[in-house]
């Protein structure tokens, strides 16, 4: 692989040539096992008579819809789209919020140029690149937005002369201030919702922003560098993917391929955690070049102070953002917040590679309303998922006891933690979504080509079975799981399978997909995922977005909206083509949502330049609620 084609990969694509392990791959196997798993299939996905008793808040806000006949949902679900543009139902509208490049102070309003994208000088004060998950904090009568940007595209973001690679430092430090977080007030002006410039919330958090850190390893010889002797001071949070809100009104933002930042410019030592982690060799973007905390050959330890869930409060400007060890470290994707029926703090997280794991921390202290949280995502303990075949399932505690390894490696080496104690090898696992009217949550398991055919990195198998039951997974699907006695604290659940994604014009066997897929709502790869306040699932997709072979039928990345109850799914939003749709939040007022389009292809939002990532605002156009 020449250096210049590093950044044309896909994260995953980039863990693979980290990591070729042996493949084999017999189709005829493929289909046979496929087939063979139709029966339990069927029983996974059996809705059950009390399907349709549905929550109060529920049949309230689809009353009119289901008069309508449109499958009790509150719109008439829309065709598949292969363009570059955005489409939504009948009687709903869109617009663009904001792209990268946008300025969030008066003095960047001129900082981005369809031809070179932004100065570095304003980088660090417009909108950030390939917006991601995002949450709403209402303060008084202020919204305000905090919203992840995940990665670069240097293709895009770089000028053309620099071909991709960042050939100086201040290149890279452009980078380096397109990613991380932005937090902004919006507000409704009449004209639909705005960035409020120079609004005192407005502040940019990105790979250079000193933070603090605590629980466990913190502190710790592991986290220690040469530039934070004390191991209590990094600095950034980078490859910031979904998101999370506590139950006290704080932003948590999930640190997910952060392994490929890294690199090494001469020899350094080539540790087990860093084969698990996909640590080494060359970084994707030449940070090791310019920077020396990439450098693994000058601070082996730094990969160590990312990974983590990091928790920011957005109404404070000034705050200083703290990285949660007691989280664990892995490719976090979300951090889902709910709380055990005794009142402790329980957060889901799923680690987003092939054959990793999903994992939940549960606090040992309780939380009241407007009580202290002290400690309530620093102490506690970590579980991993182990699912069984008959459908029960249980969090593993993963302690000194469990593993045989110290507290620190345990929060700071989570993957190896896991495999000793035996976790369930997922297809992995994007969001983590817990339905708001019922203790149950949900986990995307977006696909996964080596479902059966390889191990993980770390060489633990990837069995076809449980809730990741096709082999070279392609379409993916979403597992739910009921924790035992209705509440989030116990310790073992019963689980089933939501949907199946699949293409039942292409396939006949379990790549068509469960009973709820069919040739008008099909798609491949569940990622975003978010329950609105009336009890709604909302999917959004990251998939292969051809529209051919297995593919054909499937058009663009979308968001699709499910009926959890009758297990219903329809089509809501196609992104224009190259993108993907990817984070989700409403106004307070819950009359429109905030979507992201990432990574768009074309020249899409402006028509014409670099194509820019950017949130939309979708509505109503009766004004009534949508979530
Ligand atoms: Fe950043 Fe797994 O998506
Ligand atoms: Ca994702
Ligand atoms: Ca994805
Ligand atoms: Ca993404």
């Amino acid at each position: 692989m020449k250096d210049q084609d590093i950044v044309d990969l896909s994260w995953d694509e980039f863990d693979e040539l980290r990591d070729p392990r042996a493949s084999t791959n017999d189709f005829d196997a493929v289909v046979e096992r496929a087939i063979s798993r139709r029966g339990f299939l069927g029983g996974a996905l059996a809705f059950g008579s009390g399907a349709l008793a549905m929550g109060a808040g529920l049949m309230s806000s689809t009353t009119a819809a289901r008069a309508d006949g449109h499958m009790g949902f509150a719109f008439k679900p829309i065709d598949i789209a292969t363009d570059h543009d955005i489409h939504v139902p009948d009687g709903y509208k869109w617009k663009v919020l904001v792209r990268w490049g946008d300025a969030l102070f008066s003095d960047a309003a001129n900082a981005y140029s369809p031809e070179t994208g932004v100065d570095v000088s304003m980088s660090d004060r417009v909108f950030g690149e390939n917006t991601d998950g995002m949450e709403t904090f209402v303060d008084g009568d202020k919204t305000v937005l905090a919203i992840n940007s995940e990665y670069v595209n240097p293709k895009i973001n770089l000028p053309a002369a620099s071909e991709g690679k960042p050939q100086s430092a201040d290149e890279v430090m452009m980078l380096k201030n397109m990613q991380g977080v932005t937090v902004m007030e919006v507000a409704d002006t009449g004209n639909g919702f705005e960035v409020v410039v120079d609004s005192p919330y407005n502040r940019r958090i990105t790979h250079e922003t000193v933070m603090t850190m605590d629980g466990p390893a913190a502190g710790s010889d592991l986290v220690k560098t040469n530039a934070d002797p004390e191991g209590m001071s990094p600095k950034g949070t980078m490859n910031n993917c979904g998101s999370g809100k506590t139950l006290w009104g704080t932003y948590l933002t999930c640190e997910e391929n952060f392994n490929g930042y890294f690199g090494a410019t001469g020899a350094y030592e080539e540790r087990a955690d860093f084969k698990r982690y996909g640590i080494g060799g060359e970084g994707r973007y030449a940070y090791e070049k310019f920077d020396t905390r990439y450098d693994l050959s000058k601070e082996p330890n730094e990969p160590y102070r990312h990974g983590w869930v990091t928790e920011i409060n957005p109404l404070d400007p000034s705050s200083t953002p703290i990285k949660h060890t007691a989280l664990g470290r892995f490719k976090h994707e979300n951090a889902e917040m709910v709380q055990a029926n005794d009142g402790r703090v329980v957060v889901y997280m799923g680690d987003d590679e092939r054959g990793e794991f999903m994992y939940k921390f549960v606090s040992n202290g309780t939380w009241t309303e407007g009580g202290s949280t002290e400690g309530l995502l620093s102490d506690g303990t970590l579980y991993v998922a182990k699912f069984n075949d008959d459908m029960t399932g249980a969090w593993l505690p993963l302690t000194p006891e469990t593993t045989g390894m110290s507290i620190e490696e345990i929060l700071v080496f989570s993957r190896i933690a896991g495999s000793k104690v035996g976790a369930t090898t997922m297809d992995r696992p994007e969001w983590i979504a817990a339905n708001p009217l019922k203790c149950e949550a949900y986990c995307a398991l977006t696909n996964n080509k080596n479902r059966g055919i390889k191990t993980n990195a770390g060489g633990d198998e990837t069995p076809v079975g449980g809730p990741n039951p096709r082999e070279a997974n392609k379409y993916g699907q979403i597992v739910r799981w009921t924790p035992t006695g209705e509440d989030h604290g116990s310790e073992t659940f019963a689980w089933d399978l939501y949907v199946m994604a699949g293409n039942p014009n292409v396939h006949d066997n379990a790549y068509g997909g469960s009973d709820n897929v069919t040739a008008g709502n099909m798609f491949n790869s569940p990622d975003g995922m978010a329950f609105s306040s009336d009890g709604y699932l909302w999917i959004q997709t990251d998939g292969d977005d051809s529209n051919e072979g297995d593919f054909a039928g499937q058009g663009n990345n979308q968001m699709l909206v499910g009926n959890t109850e009758t297990g219903e799914i329809a089509r809501f939003l196609t992104a224009p083509n190259g993108a993907e749709v990817t984070g989700l939040c409403w106004s307070a007022d819950k009359k429109v949502a905030f979507v992201g389009i990432q990574h768009p292809g074309g020249a899409w939002p402006d028509g014409a330049g670099k194509p820019r990532s950017a949130v939309i605002s979708v509505w109503r156009e009766d004004g009534a609620t949508i979530g």
